[in-house]
């Protein structure tokens, strides 16, 4: 499987989303658990979760999942709320997810997106854990340029490993300055909701996207996501609650494009000419 350098590491270069996963019936957990495994059995090494999904309940099914894999082999992200920015409760809220992921860990640990809590006390907090152990390194969502070059202005604001924004065909606003500022001062980038999230809902699927699906022989999702990926400096995070999903994800690591299909796709879903308003989900 095609890998990526991802927060310093080399991973997959998809990661398992896990948005309303554990909030269904026995039989709908069942299959989530299944596609979970299927991914990490064939390559995936990266999980993205936070205490806001089902309140608990996706931390919670992927504690269930990751008692039968060695630790270590995993990079595991969670996030905390936003008003739970303060040193004090970013320490409960982590706790609270480490026993939840039955874990003594988190590979990284995200400001979800930003609150009324200054940013220099978010990262007190998130310092404080790394030096505790708890945590190995830390980073932010929903976060625009102005914003990163806020962070590091503060004291250890340098130490942001990974900034997790909104990322698709339909939403490439971060191409402008925020993936550039990324590179430049080797802040990771994951992109979240690849498919426009549950529903395709923050995506519109164009014509394009089906005939030209149906000319390579694949699905429109597998090609939204390849398209994602055809730059492999970020990590995508596709969410699926099926083992037949999993499998056509992994497959479209493989796709490729030509010049000319990315021409034609940057004239229907065109690239940013200007800075814009952060898109979010
Ligand atoms: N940091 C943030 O603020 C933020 C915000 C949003 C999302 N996220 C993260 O990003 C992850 C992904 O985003 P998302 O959950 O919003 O949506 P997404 O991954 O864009 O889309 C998920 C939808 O696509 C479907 N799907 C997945 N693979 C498919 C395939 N091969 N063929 C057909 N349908 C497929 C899923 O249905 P099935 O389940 O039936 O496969 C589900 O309905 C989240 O789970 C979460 O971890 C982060």
């Amino acid at each position: 499987m095609k890998s990526i350098t991802f927060n310093h590491q080399n991973t997959s270069a998809i990661g398992i989303g896990t948005w309303h996963i554990g909030e269904g019936n026995n039989m709908m957990t069942e299959s989530e658990m299944a596609a979970m495994r299927y991914g990490l059995d064939h390559g995936i090494n990266v999980i993205d979760t936070a205490e806001m999904y089902g309140e608990g309940k996706s931390e919670t099914l992927i504690g269930n999942v990751l008692k039968d894999y060695h630790r270590n082999d995993i990079q595991l992200i969670s996030k905390f709320y936003p008003y739970h920015a303060t040193p004090k409760l970013i320490e409960e809220s982590l706790k609270a997810s480490l026993k939840r992921l039955q874990t003594d860990y988190l590979d990284l640990y995200l400001l979800h997106w930003r609150g009324k809590t200054p940013l220099s006390e978010t990262v007190i907090g998130l310092e404080r854990m790394v030096k505790a152990g708890l945590i190995r390194n830390w980073g932010v969502s929903n976060f625009d340029r102005s914003d990163l070059e806020e962070l590091f202005s503060v004291p250890d604001g340098e130490n942001c490993r990974i900034n997790e924004d909104l990322y698709n065909i339909g939403s490439r606003g971060i191409e402008y300055s925020v993936l550039p500022w990324q590179k430049k001062n080797h802040v990771s980038f994951i992109g979240y909701s690849p498919f426009g999230s549950d529903g395709g809902e923050f995506l519109k699927i164009k014509p394009v996207l089906t005939e030209m699906a149906q000319q390579k022989g694949v699905s429109v999702h597998q090609l939204l996501l390849a398209w994602v990926l055809r730059n492999h400096d970020l990590l995508s995070i596709p969410k699926t609650s099926s083992v037949e999903h999993m499998q056509s994800n992994l497959e479209a690591i493989d796709i490729s494009f030509t010049k000319d299909e990315l021409e034609l796709l940057d004239k229907y879903y065109p690239a940013p000419k200007n800075e814009g308003r952060l898109e979010m989900i």
